[in-house]
Parts: structure tokens; C-alpha cells; sequence
């Protein structure tokens, strides 16, 4: 990946975690504590929760990676249902909203900043879970994503992401006045190549759609079996398409024992 690329999405979530978007919003202590009672629940596409037979009955002594998922919901939840977080994210904005839930709540979390598509500090099969929210759409190749979480996971080990379907990249969702449902850009989309360039200059962050093939064959490829999937909306977002196809993909896949 470009540094480029690297640079722009750091910037990018640095501004979105100032602001408190929608994925930079950390959860409250009530939630936290409500979690340490076994009550919990996580997202890893907008709206709906994982179901939690994907996740081990229990939870503690689970070694995690939230790959890519910081802004102080995922990681905190899952440190205070019990497992051992490790929280992962190239934004060192959203990284401190997890630090300032783990601080505020008493929380163990090991926070590391770098990008997902290098897990190089992390040895092989030191983990028996990867939690990884939607955000692979911000790294212009996801093959060496799973690669890399493949060669982490312990056999046995599983990983849970979520991801966009590539048709939501054909439309404009963002310029004011466009046709927000007549196909504007082939797929894959990606931002670096030259006719998206000032696209992705004015959004402020690079965006590449990927294909099936690579987001869901990649993760076969990569050594992993996949287990089970479910699709979601994004209800309340302002995107006419949405009201006429989920478009956004959860998976759940397992390293062979
Ligand atoms: C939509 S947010 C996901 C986390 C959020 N808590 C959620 O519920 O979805 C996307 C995350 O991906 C991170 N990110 C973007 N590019 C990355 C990269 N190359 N390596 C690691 N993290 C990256 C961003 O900093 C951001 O925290």
C-alpha cells in the first residue's frame, strides 16, 4: 500500500475520532458493566449483532486481536466480558478512545498502532480470535490482510470480520445533486487509479471496493474455512440504496486444527 494511503486514513480517523462519529463514539460504563455480568454484544457491519455462537461460550482466557478495531466499543466490551484484548488500529485518535475506556473502567488492553496488512510484531498462532469491523475497504489490497491473520491464529483460531459488498462502490453516495442510484464507477473501485484520484483527494481518505474473489475466496485462499455469514443494512444512514439491498457482509471463518 501506498504511504499515501496510510497517511490520508490515519488523518482521516484521527478527524473522524475528534468529531465522535459513529465509529469513534466509545461505549459508556454501563455498558461495561453490564459486559463484566456476561451481558454483551458487538457489531461488526452498522446495525446488526454478532450472533454469540460465534464467539467461544466463554470468553476468558480468549487471546484477541481487534484487527482495525478501535473507537472504544468493540475492544472494551470484549476486555471486560473476559477475554484478553489486544486492540489494533492505525489511528492513534481512535486508538485513545479505547485507552480512555480502559482507563476510566479499569480495563486491561494492550494498544498497538500499525496497519492490519502488517501484523509482523505478532507471532504465529498467538491468537485464538480476530474480531475485525468493517475496514478493510481502507487498504488497497485485503489478500495479505487475511495472510497475515491467518498466519496469527492458532489452528482452531477463528476470525469474525465484517466488510462492504463491492456493488455499493459502483454509486455516488456522497457528492450533493448526484443520482445516488444510477451506477457511476466500475469495479473494483479504487482510489488510486487516476480517474478517482481527486474523488478520494476531496473525501479526504482512500477507498478500494476489493471483489468477492478476494474478500471472501481470499480468506479460503489464506488458509481459512469459512463457517457461516449474514448480511446487514446501515438503517438511518442517508444512503438510498439501502433501502433497497443490504450491502454490507459479516463472516465468520476458522483456521483448520
Ligand atoms: C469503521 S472503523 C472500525 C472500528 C469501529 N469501532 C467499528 O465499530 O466499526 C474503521 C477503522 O479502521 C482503521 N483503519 C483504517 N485503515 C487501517 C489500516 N491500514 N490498518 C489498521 N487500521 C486501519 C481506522 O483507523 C478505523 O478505526
Amino acid at each position: 500500500m501506498t504511504s499515501g494511503t496510510l497517511e490520508r486514513s490515519a488523518a482521516y480517523w484521527n478527524k473522524q475520532a475528534a468529531s465522535e462519529e459513529r465509529w469513534s463514539v466509545p461505549v459508556d460504563a454501563a455498558a461495561i458493566a453490564r459486559a463484566r455480568e456476561g451481558d454483551w454484544s458487538i457489531i461488526l457491519t452498522p446495525d446488526k449483532t454478532v450472533p454469540r455462537g460465534w464467539f467461544p461460550a466463554d470468553l476468558s482466557d480468549t487471546r484477541l486481536l481487534a484487527l482495525a478495531g478501535s473507537g472504544g466499543q468493540q475492544a472494551p466490551v470484549l476486555a471486560a466480558a473476559g477475554a484478553q484484548v489486544t486492540v489494533f488500529d492505525l489511528s492513534e485518535g481512535q486508538l485513545s478512545k479505547d485507552r480512555q475506556v480502559a482507563d476510566r473502567d479499569g480495563l486491561d488492553l494492550r494498544i498497538e498502532q500499525g496497519d492490519m496488512a502488517d501484523l509482523s510484531r505478532f507471532e504465529d498462532a498467538s491468537f485464538d480470535l480476530v474480531v475485525n469491523p468493517c475496514s478493510v475497504c481502507f487498504v488497497a489490497e485485503v489478500e495479505p490482510v487475511w495472510r497475515e491473520v491467518s498466519r496469527v491464529l492458532r489452528p482452531g483460531g477463528r476470525l469474525m470480520t465484517g466488510f462492504i459488498n463491492p456493488l455499493f462502490f459502483l454509486f455516488d453516495h456522497d457528492t450533493p445533486g448526484a443520482d445516488r442510484l444510477q451506477a457511476q464507477f466500475p469495479l473494483p473501485y479504487d482510489s488510486n487509479s487516476p480517474e478517482l484520484r481527486d474523488r478520494a483527494l476531496a473525501l479526504g481518505v482512500d477507498e478500494f471496493s476489493h471483489s468477492l474473489d478476494t474478500l471472501i475466496g481470499g480468506q479460503m485462499r489464506a488458509g481459512l474455512h469459512l463457517i457461516d455469514m449474514y448480511e446487514d443494512n446501515w438503517p438511518g444512514a442517508d444512503l438510498a440504496i439501502d433501502a433497497l439491498t443490504p450491502l454490507y457482509i459479516a463472516t465468520l471463518a476458522q483456521k483448520p486444527l
